[in-house]
């Protein structure tokens, strides 16, 4: 079995991150980077990553004109990284821009293209934060659509709630890559995440990937924490 865990490296500096990172690297799949670090680290720290043999996942989450995601597509593809996010919500021409960017920029250098994943609605939003912006149809309808819209512009894969993971895979077809913040463990607290699933929960419901961050980065021991993960996984 594919190791599904994805580690948030939620952590400030590019040290703690690479120390992390070496820290966990056996018991997990993938790293994902977010905005915080890599405003401050930027691409060497990806290098850098990558240099450790470990996939990344970059969660930059674009939005913009087609165009302007297809040359950030191109760059992070360029990095050499794994996975990537866009939203959904930037529309159809955008994300067949961004999954033909990815495709035709990782043909050209001779490797396989990033999974490039839509975020459809963030987890922020209520239906009141929805109708704020015009869009009477609530959260979960709003969701479902945005998933097909990804899916009919060529997005291989989706960023999910672990409570979507089930009506997303009744809606979608089985090539759809499906990835999942929002895990716990039965012991943790559940900080501000509110609705959690367990890892083996999440991968029952048809997660693909699991994004992982406190309950690892914020353990006593990192990679013990990781390796419990993995094996309560069944590896
Ligand atoms: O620490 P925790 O396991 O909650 O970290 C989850 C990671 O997934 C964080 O990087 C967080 O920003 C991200 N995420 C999330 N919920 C979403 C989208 C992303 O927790 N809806």
């Amino acid at each position: 079995m594919r190791n599904p865990i994805i580690v948030a490296l939620d952590v400030p500096s590019s040290d703690q991150a690479l120390r992390l990172a070496r820290l966990v690297a056996p018991n997990v799949g993938a790293f994902k980077v977010g905005k915080e670090l890599f405003v401050s680290a930027g691409p060497d720290f990806i290098r850098q990553l990558r240099a450790t043999g470990a996939a990344v996942f970059l969660d930059l989450k674009f939005h913009d004109i087609p165009n302007t995601v297809a040359k950030a597509v191109a760059a992070a593809t360029r990095l050499d990284i794994q996975m990537l996010t866009i939203h959904a919500g930037g529309g159809a021409a955008m994300m067949r821009a961004a999954e033909g960017a990815a495709q035709e920029t990782a043909a050209s250098l001779g490797r396989p293209a990033p999974l490039v994943l839509g975020v459809t609605v963030l987890t922020s939003f209520n239906d009141a934060g929805l109708a704020e912006l015009g869009i009477s149809d609530g959260v979960e309808k709003h969701v479902e659509r945005l998933a097909l819209l990804a899916a009919g512009a060529g997005l291989r894969g989706l960023v999910c709630s672990p409570l979507e993971l089930a009506p997303l895979r009744r809606l979608l077809s089985p090539e759809i890559q499906l990835v999942t913040p929002g895990i716990r463990t039965g012991a943790d607290p559940s900080d501000d995440q509110k609705r959690t699933l367990s890892a083996g929960e999440a991968v029952r419901a048809g997660a693909t990937w699991l994004v992982i961050g406190r309950p690892i980065y914020a353990a006593g021991d990192p990679a013990e924490a990781a390796r419990v993960l993995w094996e309560s996984l069944g590896k």
